[in-house]
């Protein structure tokens, strides 16, 4: 598949200013999921790593989380609400049908001075939120961008569905992209695919033009989430490593130059299996689906967040970002810090 990217050298960077990210303080444990379907703590452990995940309570919704997160991140970057010129959101559990969860943001967090819009990209959708980001920022057109990824999951997750119940959680993470003349490289590189031919492995079909509220459903279940386990297991795995070879080549580097690989956190298996294709020592993958499940959109910018709180990055490091999801959609960046 070919893609049209190129590294770029603007005269401006689209740095990296500040992270933060928010989840629900409610948890669901694999206990507690084996109350619920036919499963235990140590399939669940085995299979994909997840120990824990955190859930919305009454009250908390795709917003709301966003909105903590990004408060979060300005305060890293030292900046106020009124200096964001942009909001993208990537989300495919939004506040409403619309208006989008990006505009809600911007009024919960006094970003006056921004245009904000949501973006459907399943588990893609902060990576190619980024991407997008970083040419309005890089080109010097915007000073500052807000970029989130937020899921409220468990509110579109099947809990008679086994095999998918288990691995979804609520969270959200937010960056903030800064147009600078100088310092580290920041957004050095983003690459984005899609297949629309693979739909049937991920999607959640109701309710949508195709199947309006109204419409009597052939299954009550379409109102959930259903995926394709083991097809999106093969393909993520090929995609993922076709990612970061594509990443090293343009960006000139090698795997021991990437300071931190944060691939979405999908499942422990699959990263472990593609760190060890890649040759990525495990100091340097960031695995954090034991205690947040699978968080789609959300799960790089949190990822990203505490791999920063815990002090595994430094000024100057490169991370290399993957996600794959529902759409199909794939894509990466990479980032000087
Ligand atoms: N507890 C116990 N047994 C379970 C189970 C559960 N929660 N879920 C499924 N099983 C059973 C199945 O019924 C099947 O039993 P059978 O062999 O008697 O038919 C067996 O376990 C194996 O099922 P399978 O679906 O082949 O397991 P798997 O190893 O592929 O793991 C996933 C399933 C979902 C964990 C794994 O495929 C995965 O993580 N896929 C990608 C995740 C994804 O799509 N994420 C969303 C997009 S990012």
């Amino acid at each position: 598949m070919v893609n049209n990217p190129t590294v770029q050298t603007p005269k401006r960077r689209a740095i990296l200013a500040g992270t933060g990210s928010f989840v629900p303080e409610k948890i669901l444990t694999n206990e507690d999921l084996t109350k619920i379907v036919d499963t235990s703590d140590e399939w669940i452990t085995a299979r994909t790593g997840i120990k824990t995940r955190h859930v919305v309570s009454e009250g908390e919704t795709t917003a709301t989380l966003s909105a903590e997160a990004a408060r979060r991140a300005l305060k890293d970057a030292g900046m106020r609400p009124e200096e964001l010129n942009m909001i993208i959101i990537g989300t495919i559990t939004p506040e409403m049908v619309f208006p989008s969860t990006a505009c809600f943001v911007q009024d919960m967090i006094g970003a006056k001075n921004a245009w904000a819009f949501d973006l459907s990209a399943a588990c893609s959708g902060f990576v190619y939120g980024l991407s997008i980001a970083q040419q309005f920022v890089s080109s010097g057109l915007y000073k500052n961008a807000l970029v989130i990824g937020a899921e409220t999951l468990t509110r579109i997750t099947n809990y008679r569905d086994r095999g998918s119940c288990i691995l979804f959680g609520d969270g959200a993470g937010a960056v903030i992209l800064k147009s600078a003349s100088e310092g580290p490289q920041g957004v050095m590189y983003s690459t984005s695919f899609s297949d629309g031919s693979g739909w049937t492995a991920l999607n959640c079909p109701a309710y949508g033009s195709r199947n309006p509220v109204g419409k009597s459903l052939a299954d009550p279940s379409m109102v959930y989430m259903s995926i394709d386990g083991r097809a999106v297991y093969q393909t993520a795995v090929r995609r993922i490593v076709e990612l970061v070879n594509e990443c090293l080549k343009k960006c000139d580097l090698d795997v021991e130059d990437i300071a931190m690989f944060i691939p979405h956190q999908m499942n422990a298996r699959i990263i472990e299996s593609v760190g060890k294709r890649l040759k990525f020592t495990n100091d340097r993958i960031f695995i954090n689906i034991d205690k947040y499940g699978n968080t789609s959109a959300a799960s790089i910018p949190i990822a990203l967040d505490e791999c920063r709180r815990l002090g595994k990055l430094k000024s100057g490091d490169i991370v290399l970002l993957v996600a794959f999801g529902g759409g199909l959609t794939w894509g990466a960046n990479v980032i000087q810090l």
